[in-house]
């Protein structure tokens, strides 16, 4: 692996000919950190590290927005590669949990961005937009969620090819997106909307269809609210337990994982009256008739007045209590009460009512009806990142890889397998530089007890740099208590991952693609 050094040194005036079209830059800082040590949670520790530490902030005149990039250049690993790193919830980035990615970018050889999109909390911990969704009540900051949407994705990736190129003489060879969730719609907001600016992306578990899935996954919230009931978590638990012990065998292995959701036909209400072990004493003893109707909305998805169907349910194995569970509820003193998700709350609230007061515990199923509509007529071609045409992507030679947990906790797969059919149907060829692969029992991005493809970011830059395309991904599970971990092929959609009858369960030789 050859390595480019830099041709500049790190100070600021290396990068002060760097323009944008649009923006007008406010503050430019070039750091230069040597033999540094980085620590972030959910990574290694890294030390060793020597890059230039870019960090920009600029406006676009007009907009009354400020926003920031910051691009770390390795000063002694650099292979000609850029990796932009992805945010989350509704962080665009710039926090702990993408400086980890930088830190780990950079130690592997790439120029690293991350980028704010000019919103003030990028906590991924508190990540509500009450800080800057409304300009007043009744207004949203329309330019704002431009930002986020797709606007300062374009920016900063040509701002950092810029300072690439201001600090080596040459621009990337290859430039390559890494996100999941958030950041996998950022991926795929870049492949339809700037098809030319990368050349691999990764975008895993994408949230994409972000005005549909804020409002959908908020319904089982509404049918509690009508019911006027907030089953406990236990009683919710007990009938996810049920289904899996229904159908977690069908695949041949006992595992807590259901491989095939379309082959569990478990009915939930079999369960009512059944037994429930609640650890809170004030708990109940059998599973209510509420219950099943909210674990109902949940695998059902969202439904209108006229009982048609607005937005596709999770499946049966994926965990719906807990904090963000779409069936969880707060419960103290042998009383429960509403816990409504609060990515979906907070979308509801500033964006859709436009009143942070208002009172959605209320709701008519009018009300839900009219404001998925309102979500989707005012959002979908800014935030929604569900246009099927990737042929401009396909025709500046990008490849890109979709992953997707079947056990995914937020975003339903359905909507990913929509997605990837429409895409299929605007251009049959899609497989030859985008495919996708759903992971059974994988949560959102991480968690659950199915595989995480964690070398499906290097697969991607092999397509890309080799033109080897993958047909499996591995996926590895987190370690089970004993810590066994399981590594089973994520197989090339629409082929399903089999058991092959025999073998070890634990290795992916036992397992075929059909
Ligand atoms: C400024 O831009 C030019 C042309 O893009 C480039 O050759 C030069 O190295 C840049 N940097 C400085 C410090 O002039
Ligand atoms: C880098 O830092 C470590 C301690 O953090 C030190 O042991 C090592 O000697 C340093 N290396 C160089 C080349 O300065
Ligand atoms: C990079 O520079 C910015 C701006 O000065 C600073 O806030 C940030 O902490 C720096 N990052 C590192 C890893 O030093
Ligand atoms: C610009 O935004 C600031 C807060 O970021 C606000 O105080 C100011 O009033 C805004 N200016 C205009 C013209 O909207
Ligand atoms: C509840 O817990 C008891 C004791 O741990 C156990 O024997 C029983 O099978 C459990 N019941 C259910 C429905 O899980
Ligand atoms: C609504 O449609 C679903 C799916 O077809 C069906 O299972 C359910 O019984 C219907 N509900 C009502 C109230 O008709
Ligand atoms: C999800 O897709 C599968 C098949 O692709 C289908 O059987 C199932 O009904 C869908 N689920 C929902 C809730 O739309
Ligand atoms: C629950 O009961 C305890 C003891 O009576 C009390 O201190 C606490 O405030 C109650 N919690 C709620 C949420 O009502
Ligand atoms: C199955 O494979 C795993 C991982 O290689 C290994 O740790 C385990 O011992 C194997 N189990 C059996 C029964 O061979």
């Amino acid at each position: 692996m050859s390595l480019t050094s830099p041709l500049f040194p790190c100070i600021s005036s290396t990068f002060s000919n760097v323009t944008l079209f649009g923006a007008s830059i406010i503050e430019l800082e070039a750091t230069q950190l040597t033999n540094t040590s980085l620590a972030y949670e959910y990574y290694p520790t890294f030390s060793g590290l020597d890059f230039c530490n870019v960090s920009l902030t600029y406006t676009h005149p007009g907009e009354n927005d400020t926003l920031h990039v910051q691009v770390w250049l390795p000063s002694t690993t650099y292979t000609d590669r850029l990796q932009g790193i992805g945010g989350g919830s509704y962080a665009a980035g710039l926090n702990d949990v993408s400086f980890g990615g930088m830190a780990l970018a950079v130690a592997e050889g790439y120029a690293a961005l991350s980028l704010d999109a000019g919103l003030p909390s990028q906590d991924p911990v508190d990540l509500q937009p009450q800080d800057w969704a409304l300009l007043s009540p009744g207004n949203v900051d329309l330019y704002a969620l431009e930002n986020l949407g797709s606007v300062s994705l374009s920016d900063a990736t040509l701002l950092a090819k810029a300072f690439v190129e201001s600090y080596y003489g040459q621009p990337p060879k290859f430039s390559y997106w890494n996100g999941c969730s958030q950041g996998g719609r950022q991926g795929l907001m870049l492949a339809q909307q700037y098809p030319h600016l990368y050349d691999g992306i990764l975008a895993g578990s994408p949230a994409i269809s972000w005005d549909e899935w804020a409002v959908g996954d908020y319904y089982p919230t509404f049918v509690m609210d009508q019911l006027k009931q907030y089953p406990y978590p236990c009683e919710v638990e007990a009938i996810r337990t049920a289904a899996i012990n229904a159908c977690d065998g069908l695949d041949g292995i006992v595992d807590g994982i259901i491989t095939d959701p379309e082959a569990c036909h478990f009915d939930p209400s079999t369960v009512v009256g059944g037994p429930v072990n609640c650890s809170d004493s004030d708990g109940p003893l059998t599973i209510s008739d509420a219950a099943v109707k909210v674990v109902q909305a949940v695998w059902g998805g969202a439904r209108d007045a006229h009982n048609e169907s607005l937005w596709f349910g999770l499946n049966k194995d994926a965990v719906i209590t807990g904090s963000s569970g779409l069936a969880e509820t707060a419960c103290a003193n042998g009383t429960c009460s509403r816990s409504p998700p609060p990515l979906c709350n907070t979308w509801l609230q500033y964006f859709l009512a436009k009143d942070p007061s208002v009172d959605l515990a209320t709701m008519t199923q009018s009300y839900y009806d009219e404001l998925f509509k309102i979500s989707v007529q005012q959002y979908t071609s800014i935030y929604g990142t569900d246009d099927p045409d990737l042929r401009p992507f396909r025709d500046s030679g990008g490849k890109m890889i979709t992953y997707h947990g079947l056990a995914d906790v937020l975003i339903p797969p359905n909507n990913t397998q929509r997605y990837y059919d429409a895409a299929t149907a605007v251009d049959q060829s899609i497989q030859d530089y985008y495919r996708l692969f759903f992971s059974p029992g994988l949560g959102h991005c991480t968690g659950g007890l199915g595989g995480r493809p964690a070398s499906a970011f290097d697969t991607l830059q092999t397509w890309v740099e080799s033109g080897t395309a993958p047909d499996v991904l591995i996926g590895t599970s987190l370690p089970d208590s004993q810590g066994n971990v399981l590594e089973r092929p994520l197989c090339l959609y629409p082929r399903k991952q089999v058991y092959k009858g025999s073998g070890n369960t634990s290795v992916p030789e036992s397992f075929a693609c059909e």
